[in-house]
């Protein structure tokens, strides 16, 4: 079973953006698959490791945007961004370190720490952005 479903309620309006978060979603339930499925270390730390990846790439996209249209809280959503990325971290250093378990433990926070980040601090984002014309 799915642990995000993808509904119009986490829709900030922002193409590019809606496009990416869909995805994390997918890589989000495809990790939970992988665990409940009993995949092994090596083929759960890469699905980890590619949503880790991607998850740095859409900050990265995120705040770029941040740059260009001169968005006034930028300092602190980027921070937001930080802060989960040290998190995921020490998940992905614990888990290489053999604590396999905590991997459910990762998930439950990425998919909270991400639902609640885009039904609040993107979808702020994305009201300024749609506010200087982005799509
Ligand atoms: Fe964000
Ligand atoms: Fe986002």
């Amino acid at each position: 079973m799915p642990l995000l479903i993808w509904g119009a309620m986490f829709e900030v309006g922002v193409k590019d953006i809606d496009a990416q978060h869909k995805r994390l979603f997918d890589m989000a339930n495809q990790l939970a698959d992988a665990v409940r499925v009993g995949k092994g270390h090596e083929v759960i730390g890469e699905v980890l490791t590619d949503l880790v990846r991607y998850t740095q790439t859409h900050f990265s996209f995120e705040e770029q945007l941040m740059s260009q249209y001169g968005y006034p809280a930028a300092a602190e959503h980027r921070q937001k961004h930080q802060d989960l990325v040290q998190q995921v971290g020490e998940f992905k250093r614990r888990f290489q370190a053999g604590d396999a378990p905590v991997v459910d433990e990762a998930l439950r926070f990425f998919t909270e720490w991400l639902s609640s980040h885009i039904m609040n601090i993107d979808k702020a984002f994305a009201r300024d952005l749609k506010s200087k014309g982005v799509q």
